[in-house]
C-alpha cells in the first residue's frame, strides 16, 4: 500500500515479466541447477580489449570529472566520422549527444518532443521501455500491431490508419527487439515521408545496427536530416555495463537536448566516454566483425533447431540477436510455458508479454547471446520438455 504516495505516472510504468523468470532462474541456480540463459538481451562477450585498455589508461591518471553535458568532442567527432564511413552521411558533431545508453537517448528525445496528452505510434511487439517512458512524460503510446508478413515493422497504411488528432510522431527500431527484423530502405523512406507529411517526428532506434546478417541496416539519416536517431555502445560494441549511447537530433532540437542533458544527467560517465574513443579503431572493429559472424552462426543453429522441433517459423531474422517464435502449436499461454520450461528443464527464455499486447500469449523470444554449445543444450532441453508436455 502506498496510500497514493507513489505518483500515478510511476504507477503506469510496468515491470518486465522476464524479471519473474530471472528470479526463478536465480533460485534454481542457488539449488545447484545449471540454467541455460537465452532470456538476456546482452552480448555474452567481454568488452573488447582495446576499449578496456583505453579505459584503464584513462582511469590510471585518476582525473575523473564531468565532461561537457553534450559529451566529449573527440568522441562526437569519431561518431560523425563513423556516420560518414558507414552510411555516407555528414552529421556535424554539434548535433550528436553522448547519453547514458540508448535509454538516456530515448529519454532525452521523448522529453524534447512530448507534451502532456500527446500520442506516439509504437509497434507491437516492440521494445517495452518506450511505452513506459512515454507514459512517464504524461503522454500516450498508441501501440500499432505489426505482423510477420510485414517483417513485424510498421507500414505506411498502418500509420495512416492509426494517426489521430493527438498523434505527434512515430518510433521504430530496425533491426527490432524482439523480432530481429529490419525495414528495407524503400520502406523506411515511405514511413519517414508519411510522418513528415503529417508534420510529425520520427524516432529511429538503431541500437542493433552492425548486427545484421545479410544487408546492412539503413540509417534514417540517409533519408532525412529531420529525424531523431539513437544508438548505443551496448549491443554491437558489447558495452552494456558501461552505460553509453548517443542521440543525433535535428538542428532545431540542439539547444533543448543540451538543456535536458545538463539537467537530467550533467554528463554521461566520463571513463566510459574515454573507453569508447577506442570503439571505432580498426582493431576493435575487426573483433566486432568476428563477433557478428559468431552471432550469425548462432542464429542459424537456433533457427534451424527451432524449425526442426516443429515451431511455426517466420522468416529468418535479419539482425539483432533474437528469434521471436510462434509457440501456438505447443501452448495457449507463452508465459506459463516459459515458467514451466524453466522449472522443468532449466532453460530461460522471455515470454511475449514483455513486448506488448499483440498476441503475446502465442510468442516467445529466444536470445542467442550464449555459445553454440549452450544453444544446442537449450534446444535439447526444449525437445525433452515438448515430449513431456505432449505426453500429459
Ligand atoms: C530496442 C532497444 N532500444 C534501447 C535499448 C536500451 O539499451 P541501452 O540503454 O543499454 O543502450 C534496448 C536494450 O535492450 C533495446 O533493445
Amino acid at each position: 500500500m502506498n496510500d497514493g504516495k507513489v505518483s500515478r505516472r510511476a504507477a503506469k510504468v510496468l515491470p518486465f515479466y522476464v524479471m519473474d523468470l530471472m528470479a526463478k532462474a536465480k533460485a534454481l541456480e542457488a539449488q545447484g541447477r545449471d540454467v541455460v540463459h537465452m532470456e538476456v538481451g546482452e552480448p555474452d562477450f567481454a568488452t573488447p580489449e582495446p576499449i578496456l585498455q583505453a579505459a584503464i589508461e584513462f582511469l590510471a591518471q585518476g582525473d575523473v570529472h564531468y565532461t561537457q553535458a553534450q559529451g566529449l568532442l573527440a568522441l562526437r567527432e569519431k561518431i560523425a566520422q563513423f556516420y560518414h564511413t558507414t552510411y555516407r552521411v555528414s552529421v556535424p558533431a554539434e548535433r550528436i549527444f553522448i547519453t547514458p545508453g540508448a535509454s538516456g537517448a530515448l529519454t532525452v528525445a521523448l522529453a524534447i518532443l512530448l507534451d502532456e496528452g500527446d500520442e506516439v505510434l509504437t509497434p507491437a511487439p516492440g521494445y517495452p521501455c518506450n511505452n513506459n517512458l512515454i507514459a512517464l512524460l504524461s503522454a500516450k503510446a498508441k501501440a500499432v500491431d505489426v505482423f510477420a508478413e510485414d517483417n513485424f515493422q510498421l507500414t505506411a497504411s498502418a500509420i495512416a490508419e492509426a494517426w489521430g488528432d493527438a498523434t505527434r510522431g512515430v518510433m521504430i527500431a530496425s533491426p527490432s527487439n524482439p523480432t530481429g527484423m529490419m525495414i528495407a530502405r524503400e520502406q523506411l523512406a515511405v514511413l519517414i515521408e508519411q510522418v513528415q507529411q503529417r508534420k510529425g517526428f520520427f524516432i529511429s532506434d538503431e541500437i542493433y545496427h552492425g548486427l545484421s546478417y545479410a544487408e546492412p541496416a539503413v540509417s534514417a539519416l540517409e533519408l532525412s536530416d529531420d529525424v531523431f536517431v539513437l544508438n548505443s555502445f551496448s549491443k554491437y560494441f558489447g558495452m552494456t555495463g558501461w552505460r553509453l549511447g548517443w542521440l543525433i537530433v535535428p538542428e532545431y532540437a540542439v539547444s533543448a537536448a543540451n538543456r535536458l542533458m545538463q539537467n537530467l544527467y550533467i554528463s554521461s560517465a566520463t571513463h566510459s566516454q574515454y573507453a569508447a574513443l577506442a570503439a571505432f579503431d580498426g582493431v576493435t572493429l575487426d573483433i566486432l566483425q568476428q563477433r557478428r559472424d559468431e552471432f550469425k552462426r548462432r542464429r542459424d543453429v537456433l533457427y534451424d533447431g527451432l524449425e526442426a522441433l516443429g515451431f511455426k517459423m517466420n522468416a529468418r531474422p535479419q539482425g539483432a540477436f533474437y528469434i521471436y517464435v510462434d509457440c501456438s502449436a505447443f501452448c495457449e499461454d507463452s508465459y506459463s510455458f516459459a515458467m514451466e520450461l524453466l522449472e522443468h528443464s532449466a532453460l530461460a527464455i522471455t515470454p511475449g508479454l514483455d513486448f506488448g499486447a499483440n498476441q503475446p500469449e502465442s510468442y516467445l523470444r529466444f536470445a542467442y547471446t550464449t555459445s553454440v554449445e549452450r544453444i544446442e543444450l537449450g534446444l535439447q532441453r526444449l525437445k525433452e520438455f515438448l515430449v513431456v508436455k505432449q505426453a500429459v
